[in-house]
């Protein structure tokens, strides 16, 4: 079975990674349609050798289509994604407008791939934020082994996490540095270039931001409603991948032997942990791989029962594109979704 695939945001920075997963994966396609704005009608993207053409998404019929992938933001989500939805054709969403929604699974294949049953209230179906998504791929098999009661969490995340014009700032601003020009921040609220920023989307009443949040309610919904969690998210200079500094507190014992050995077999993790210069990941080398990296995992003297480890991931591929295709992939798997269309 093959099927027709539109991809909602193809020129961004994820709509041009899932082009390349769903060619790299040979995802089975009978069909593959770009869309985006006004903007880039006729602007040509990249599938495997083809070049194709984008479409508008405001004029296409998404009748005979089976997949939407959409990665064109929140607004357009909600707009958008009911809509194709009531024409049969599953929306698998990268933005955070359906996230908490309760008839709208989120899912981390890795991790609750059982919750794609119930998305057929909407046909819309949640990918998490990308700093959740690598942080419960590694987290999970540590909750089965040992019960997660509490985690704290530090984000180093990339530019890339902000689309393509958070790339373009990085860039634009590094230069003018070096060539002594004035530097601008329009898409951060402060200069990027050779500096951090502890913010990451808007600040909520108790202080948080909604970065932060959305860490806590995602890990919640997709892992376990009792795991709490607080975050502080940093945007580094870095384009690519994003790094977690990760301290869990369990209810039973678990070492940093016994968690290395189970995180070596989990599904998605890929363990570095060599207690020498440069023996762990950093996010140059996580940039354009599919897994959920942990370094660095040791036991935290200071509670009972904790550990402390390193993960890195590339945000626009496990973070985003890569989950979403995993999504599809899982749902043909489980027959929940069958191509309108029988193949010529
Ligand atoms: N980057 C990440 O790490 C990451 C991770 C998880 C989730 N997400 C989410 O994924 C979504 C896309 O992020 P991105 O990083 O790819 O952003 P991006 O690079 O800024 O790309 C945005 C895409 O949306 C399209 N678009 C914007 N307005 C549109 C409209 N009115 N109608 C149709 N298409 C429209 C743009 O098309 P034009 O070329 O026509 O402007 C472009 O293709 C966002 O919701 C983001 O929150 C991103």
């Amino acid at each position: 079975m093959a099927f027709k695939v539109a991809i909602a945001g193809a020129t961004g920075n994820v709509g041009r990674e899932m082009l390349n997963i769903l060619a790299e994966r040979r995802f089975p396609v009978s069909e593959v349609v770009p869309l985006a704005s006004s903007r880039s009608i006729g602007t040509e993207v990249s599938f495997g050798d083809k070049t194709l053409k984008c479409r508008h998404l405001d004029t296409y019929d998404f009748s005979d289509t089976d997949i939407c992938l959409m990665s064109a933001g929140g607004t357009v989500s909600k707009d958008w994604s009911p809509r194709i939805g009531a024409q049969g054709c599953v929306v698998i969403d990268n933005s955070s407008a359906w996230r908490y929604d309760a008839e709208v699974p989120l899912v981390v294949p890795e991790v609750n791939a059982h919750a794609l049953d119930g998305f057929r209230k909407k046909n819309i179906i949640a990918n998490p934020n990308c700093s959740t998504a690598q942080l419960v791929v590694a987290l999970k098999p540590l909750h089965d082994a040992a019960v997660i009661k509490r985690v704290v969490v530090s984000t180093y995340q990339s530019v890339s996490g902000a689309g393509k014009d958070g790339m373009d700032e990085l860039f634009g601003q590094t230069r003018a540095v070096f060539v002594s020009d004035p530097v601008e921040p329009k898409k951060f609220p402060k200069r990027i270039a050779f500096n951090l920023i502890p913010q990451i989307d808007v600040f909520m009443e108790d202080g948080y931001t909604k970065e932060e949040w959305k860490m806590m309610a995602e890990t919640k919904k997709i892992l376990d409603p009792k795991i709490k969690l607080t975050a502080t998210c940093v945007r580094v200079p870095v384009f690519i991948s994003h790094s977690e500094a990760v301290n869990v507190e369990f209810e039973k014992p678990i070492s940093a032997d016994e968690a290395r050995d189970i995180l070596r077999k989990a599904p998605g993790v890929l363990v570095i942990d060599k207690r020498e210069p440069g023996g762990y990941i950093t996010p140059h080398e996580a940039a354009g791989e599919d897994a959920s990296y942990v370094s660095r995992i040791r036991e935290d003297a200071t509670v009972e029962n904790g550990l402390t480890f390193w993960n890195v991931s590339d945000n626009l591929r496990k973070g985003a594109a890569l989950n979403a295709v995993q999504i599809a992939e899982a749902m043909i798997e489980r027959k929940l979704i069958v191509a309108k269309k029988k193949a010529a």
